[in-house]
């Protein structure tokens, strides 16, 4: 079974890219978060040109996101990458494995690629012997006969999620979920204002970006291809181009605040959203961040004094009381982004969805009493799962009768629309 990829924007492979490539994969495994992983490979890396870079990075989130497949490939050809000492062979093995079934790249190519310098390609993996691999005929893949453990299998997922996500949807919708939180993510962007999308969409295409509108959010776009033009346009250098997933444009524009509204972001990570909020209230508007995570917020800091954002303020006691609207974007599983974090799918477990609906309940114990009457509360996650969406904003609704849902909750499925699963809850306090 070999797929071959429609997607022509996958940068451009080399013995440079595979190395960076190798080197962040080998992380992933020992634990360290992808991002991260692949930032500092990245940064490490001498000499890499943009396309490899794009190449480099395409490759470690497909190895995590094939895992399980590729490794039951490497059993299929009797190298079965568990039976390495080393995680960088075995690393070589999905390599060489995902090249050859996935992309359907030729052995001379993939093995030029695999001629590794020094730590990043120890010896004890023979050229030769990967030279077997990818020249063997390809051999009996068997797959399990029950359709849910099936489709883990094809999609390289692990049982337990799989059967979790089959909860979730209609039978029939099982392989096309699975499929969406494989497939390398579009990249959507928000059009800021002044700016009007219509106008931003011909202005990119002028500078020789291919731009979309996006039906699925009021100022979304999205470049299918050749994404690495649209962030040498005009209009991303000057800020007015916000990298945003439709879904979580549509979760922010559910705050719908009235311009002159003061905001409280209470889970503002590295910004997302503070930044579109605080376009949506314009400058006699105020919005108030924070987060958990110190790092993140830092981050937030940086983002929104670059954008010289001067009505948002990060205090350190936020203004919940005399808020007009409260976004809870909450601390939850990802599940509807895997596609953008693969490494998820195997560092997910039942225990941490668990501890993150606990979290999820705690927030929105703490702050309800706080909203003052006729204050808004959206309720937020990027999760797909109804533990941490439906069902915890009912248990909240149980619990504070004075609130109540103001229009029929947000639900968007990456099978069904460009990007991540999100889900949001407009709610009001009476
Ligand atoms: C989904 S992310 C937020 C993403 C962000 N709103 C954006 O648009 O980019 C959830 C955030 O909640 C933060 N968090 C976790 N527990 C929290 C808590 N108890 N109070 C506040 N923030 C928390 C995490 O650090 C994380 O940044």
């Amino acid at each position: 079974m070999t797929v071959k990829l429609d997607n022509a924007d996958l940068g451009k492979a080399s013995r440079k890219a595979a190395a960076a490539a190798l080197s962040a994969h080998v992380q992933v495994v020992k634990g360290t978060p992808l991002r991260q992983a692949l930032s500092d490979a990245l940064a490490e890396a001498k000499g890499l040109g943009g396309q490899e870079r794009h190449f480099a990075a395409f490759a470690v989130r497909e190895l995590s996101r094939h895992l399980r497949w590729l490794d039951a490939w490497g059993r299929a050809y009797g190298c079965p990458p568990s039976s390495f000492h080393l995680k960088e062979d075995a690393a070589i093995i999905r390599y060489a494995i995902w090249r050859k079934h996935r992309l359907a790249a030729a052995p001379v190519q993939i093995l030029a690629e695999l001629k590794l310098p020094g730590p990043v390609r120890p010896r004890s993996l023979p050229d030769a012997a990967l030279q077997k691999l990818l020249d063997a005929p390809t051999p009996e893949f068997p797959l399990p006969e029950e359709p849910v453990e099936r489709a883990a299998a094809v999609h390289s997922f692990p049982n337990w999620l799989a059967a979790r996500l089959a909860t979730e949807v209609d039978a029939t919708q099982l392989e096309p979920l699975l499929a969406a939180l494989n497939h390398e993510s579009a990249l959507a962007l928000r059009v800021r204002p002044p700016l009007r999308r219509e106008a931003v969409l011909a202005s990119l295409r002028a500078q020789g970006v291919e731009a979309e509108l996006l039906d699925e959010a009021n100022q979304a776009i999205w470049v299918p291809n050749g994404r690495r033009a649209v962030f040498e346009s005009r209009e991303m250098k000057v800020g007015l181009l916000q990298v945003m997933d439709a879904g979580s444009q549509r979760l922010a524009a559910l705050c719908a605040p009235a311009e002159g509204a003061k905001v409280v972001d209470y889970c503002a990570g590295a910004g997302g959203k503070t930044i579109a909020l605080a376009d949506a209230v314009g400058p006699a508007g105020r919005v108030y961040a924070s987060d958990l995570s110190k790092r993140r917020l830092e981050d937030a800091q940086t983002r929104v004094r670059m954008l010289k954002l001067t009505h948002v303020s990060f205090p350190s006691e936020l203004p919940v009381e005399t808020a007009d609207c409260v976004l809870v974007d909450a601390p939850c599983s990802g599940a509807g982004t895997l596609a953008r974090e693969p490494d998820q799918k195997w560092k997910l477990s039942e225990k941490t969805i668990a501890e993150r609906t606990v979290s999820q309940t705690e927030i929105l114990n703490k702050l309800a009493p706080r909203l003052k009457r006729g204050a808004v509360l959206v309720y937020g996650t990027c999760s797909i799962l109804r533990a941490e969406n439906e069902e915890i904003v009912d248990a909240f609704l149980k619990r504070h009768p004075t609130f109540g849902r103001t229009q029929p909750d947000l639900r968007v499925w990456p099978h069904q629309s460009v990007g991540g699963g999100y889900y949001g809850a407009r709610l009001v306090k009476g």
